[in-house]
């Protein structure tokens, strides 16, 4: 069902979105590769980093050469909405394990001012700015903001949380990969929009989330003129 969905929304993302193009299309293949999930399915800590990689890609893309407003514009808002989504599923499925397995104190960090709350706040700011109303330089200089505090998150979550987990007793593959297919399936229905004032914990996160994805996916609609990427 992932090589399908991903098949029929990489030809719509093929003009507008490279980068995003490639998020789409490749990472459940890329996710398939690895050794360890030939039998049992993907890992969710394979696939949570691979959504990372692609952030760090879609923000070389923003950066480099030839990119005018416009295409900044339609990677902004595609960084915003993969973030969301990203961060959405992780607090769905991840970060209850982490908190059952390693403690409050480990998830807590994670979500709160170094983490996804700071990541939250500065991009909920750059979702109401635009190249065309504050600039490309304000505009620029507000997503530099989130992927700094997103950069040194995700540095956290992969040298130290992610490695302290599979160290547990019981974090085993089969774990790990029905924490992945979770994690897939929380995609589904995530907010693709930052919202720093939503619940963050089970359960009232998954019932705001189920409830605001929707109007979410109308305003995307009308931001992609309704192409929006898909990113799982
Ligand atoms: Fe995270
Ligand atoms: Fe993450």
């Amino acid at each position: 069902m992932l090589r399908a969905l991903s098949q029929r929304t990489s030809g719509l993302l093929k003009q507008a979105y490279p980068a995003s193009q490639v998020f789409a299309a490749a990472s459940p293949r890329i996710r398939r590769m690895a050794a360890s999930d030939v039998q049992t399915g993907p890992s969710v800590i394979s696939m949570i980093n691979e959504d990372h990689r692609q952030f760090k890609l879609l923000w070389d893309e923003y950066n480099g050469p030839n990119m005018n407003g416009e295409m900044k514009q339609k990677l902004g808002w595609s960084l915003i909405r993969a973030i969301a989504m990203h961060s959405a599923a992780e607090e769905e499925v991840m970060y209850p394990e982490i908190r059952k397995r390693l403690g409050s104190e480990a998830a807590d960090h994670l979500l709160g001012d170094d983490g996804h709350q700071a990541i939250k706040k500065l991009l909920f700011e750059a979702n109401y700015m635009s190249v065309e109303k504050n600039g490309e330089a304000a505009y620029t200089a507000k997503l530099s903001e989130a992927m700094k505090v997103l950069y040194h998150h995700i540095e956290d979550e992969e040298t130290r949380t992610w490695p302290h987990f599979e160290s547990l007793p019981g974090v085993d593959a089969d774990l790990l990969s029905h924490l992945g297919r979770k994690f897939d399936a929380a995609k589904h229905h995530a907010v693709t929009r930052p919202h720093p004032w939503a619940p963050n914990k089970p359960p009232l996160n998954v019932l705001a989330n189920t409830m605001t994805a929707p109007l979410d996916g109308a305003l995307d609609m009308w931001r992609f003129g309704g192409n929006p990427p898909r990113y799982y």
